[in-house]
């Protein structure tokens, strides 16, 4: 079996951050939300690994390598344009061969792994399997309908009057079959060639569909709000451990990771968080479900619930909650209330100021 990782597309809910950095490498606890994916196909055994790319190819390229700090063996298919799920399918046609595989969106998150899903597929080796899961808004996802017996009737891509609450999780099972169907398609709404229409080509041909339900958590990372809770999650798992200097006035509390070469002073850190390798932290308060990436420096500011990416300063800015901070992006305070804000921010930015 092998597995096929998305690693194209846009990001487009995810800028700025995603003008200058893919998606799938934006960190959750100091590792790119790619590699949790990455190590879950290998500790469900398929080190087999296509991986598909588009503009940010070099980024994600440099990132896995080979994939022999994984234990796998990865191949990069690039993909022209994103044109979809199932065109992603297409690209990757001949390297799948006639193998069984799992594809795998590379922005989804899905605590606790897929060894389970990958051995009932093994055992059951429908033609195509799926995972579903409860979600507030289905409308933001495919959606599955489910007839009395529990089988998938039909799916639909984003549909604005959802059929029913179960979203397609971002993970699919699939054995060769899916290429016929794949083959049939012709572009939806939205320009693109979509994996949901696809499976709905497999029941209408009445091939055999399995769903489980999964009650687990699952995040699609395409957001800014979703990105924080898994940070979060994931950061609830954390061990303490520190590496790093603490002087003797800093209090370190609870589960706090301080990577080797980051320095703590008259700080105060509260765990769950995590501070990255080279970063500075001055008369400040961290945490918590914070992860703060390298070489960043922060100085008298409260930050909270927030991912700080590498190289960002942080100065006497008061108190940053719910944040997402790019890559050596300045935030200063200023000592009196100014009477203009002067900003320098990147295009989609969003930014909540006292008026
Ligand atoms: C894609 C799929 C959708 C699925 C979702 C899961 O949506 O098209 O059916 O529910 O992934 O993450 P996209 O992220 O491309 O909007």
């Amino acid at each position: 079996m092998k597995a096929l990782v998305l690693a194209g597309g846009t990001g487009s809910r995810l800028r700025p951050i995603t003008h200058t950095a893919a998606k799938q490498l934006v960190p959750v606890a100091n590792k790119p939300v790619l590699f949790y994916g990455i190590e879950s196909i290998v500790e469900a055994g398929i080190t087999d690994i296509g991986v598909v790319v588009g503009d940010t190819a070099a980024e994600i390229r440099a990132a896995l390598g080979d994939g022999s700090r994984f234990g796998a063996r990865v191949t990069y298919l690039p993909q022209e344009r994103p044109l979809g799920l199932a065109h992603a399918v297409s690209v990757a046609r001949d390297w799948l061969g006639e193998d069984d595989f799992v594809m795998y969106l590379g922005d989804n998150f899905i605590v606790g792994g897929i060894t389970a899903f990958v051995e009932g597929f093994r055992a059951q080796r429908p033609d195509a399997g799926l995972l579903l899961t409860k979600v507030d808004d289905p409308r933001a996802f495919g959606v599955a309908e489910l007839g009395p017996d529990g089988d998938v009737v039909r799916l639909e891509e984003k549909p604005s009057a959802p059929r029913s609450d179960l979203a397609l999780v971002g993970v699919y099972f699939f054995t060769s079959a899916v290429h016929a169907a794949v083959a049939a398609l012709t572009p939806s709404a939205r320009g693109e060639l979509e994996i949901t229409d696809a499976i709905q080509g497999l029941i209408d041909a009445g091939r055999t569909i399995r769903a489980t339900t999964i009650t687990g958590y699952w995040k699609d990372t395409g957001n800014a709000h979703d990105m924080l809770e898994v940070n979060r999650s994931v950061l609830e798992g954390l061990e303490r451990c520190v590496e790093g200097e603490v002087d003797d006035t800093s209090k370190i509390i609870g589960r706090v990771r301080i990577e080797r070469g980051a320095r703590i002073e008259r700080s105060r850190i509260v765990g769950p968080a995590v501070i990255g390798a080279g970063t500075v932290v001055r008369d400040s308060r961290i945490g918590p479900s914070t992860s703060v990436a390298e070489d960043c420096t922060i100085t008298g500011s409260e930050v909270e619930s927030s991912i700080i990416l590498r190289g960002a300063g942080i100065d006497r800015a008061g108190r940053i909650e719910d944040s997402l901070i790019g890559r050596s992006v300045q935030v200063t305070g200023v000592a009196e209330a100014p009477r203009g804000h002067r900003l320098v921010l990147g295009d989609h930015s969003r930014i909540h100021i006292a008026a």
